[in-house]
């Protein structure tokens, strides 16, 4: 695993926009794994930023999104599809087409599971862009004895309840289950871009960093992956920088 050290949010924000953007330069028909929350929504700015003013080009991107809310439809604003619409894929124009969220609607959400497995199969990911929940989940993949290999649908934990529910105009009304893609399936992925930002994230970066790896921090896993480049600011290395052996310090520079 590759280690950027950001000053702050915006650093880490411009940084991940430049991973991307190389991306996309190389392979314009890149598939972007694509995650919604704080920690993607500085770069998400930055990428519109650049396709509107300085003609970066989106059109033969496609995404797929890692979960959605069980319950809700594209067009609440709360959902997932909602956000990235509006905060990405519009803006860049990304045609809808080559867009892909899972049915937080759908009658059947044991089978849209199933359909989303196979569609994320059959289409590699090139880059995959993660955060970290502070119950050390990733896409909706929270803490258990296992690590799930496929798309499931999952219940989500109290502690992603109560950091999520703020987005929520009535926090009552925020699912407690969602779909989200498996272990297994994030695994796949050519390349992974991780982006963790922030105080409230130190203690689970640390355990992320110089725990073990483990089903109960879903993260670690990524640890294993042979192709993943983590950007944290400063404010979430703040315990590790206390904590974690000489070595990993010094690493940090
Ligand atoms: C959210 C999303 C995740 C995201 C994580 C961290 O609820 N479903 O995919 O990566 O939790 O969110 P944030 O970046 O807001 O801390």
């Amino acid at each position: 695993m590759r280690l950027i050290v950001a000053k702050d949010y915006t650093h880490l924000s411009r940084i991940a926009a430049d991973k991307v953007e190389n991306q996309v330069l190389l392979k314009p028909d890149s598939r972007i794994g694509t995650v919604t929350g704080a920690s993607p929504a500085g770069m998400y700015l930055e990428l519109v930023r650049r396709c509107q003013e300085e003609g970066l080009d989106f059109s033969e991107v496609s995404t797929v999104n890692t979960d959605e809310y069980a319950g809700l439809s594209g067009d609440h604003p709360q959902s997932y599809r909602y956000y990235l619409d509006h905060h990405f894929l519009e803006p860049c124009r990304i045609r809808r087409e080559r867009t892909e969220v899972p049915r937080g609607d759908a009658k059947d959400l044991e089978e849209e599971c199933r359909r989303y497995e196979t569609f994320y199969r059959k289409n590699p990911v090139d880059l995959q862009i993660l955060g970290i929940g502070h119950s050390g989940h990733i896409g909706f993949n929270e803490p258990e004895h296992y690590f799930p290999e496929e798309t499931h649908m999952v219940s989500l934990a109290p502690e992603t309840i109560a950091a999520n529910a703020e987005y929520f105009d009535d926090p009552e009304q925020m699912p407690a289950k969602a779909l989200t893609v498996g272990i297994g399936t994030l695994m796949q992925a050519k390349s992974i871009l991780l982006l963790v930002s922030g105080k409230s994230k130190a203690e689970i970066v640390y355990r992320f960093l110089c725990g073990n790896i483990t089903p109960e921090v879903p993260a670690t896993v990524l640890r294993l992956h042979q192709n993943v480049t983590a950007v944290l600011d400063e404010d979430a290395l703040s315990v590790v920088r206390q904590r974690a052996p000489e070595r990993l310090r010094q690493l940090l520079g």
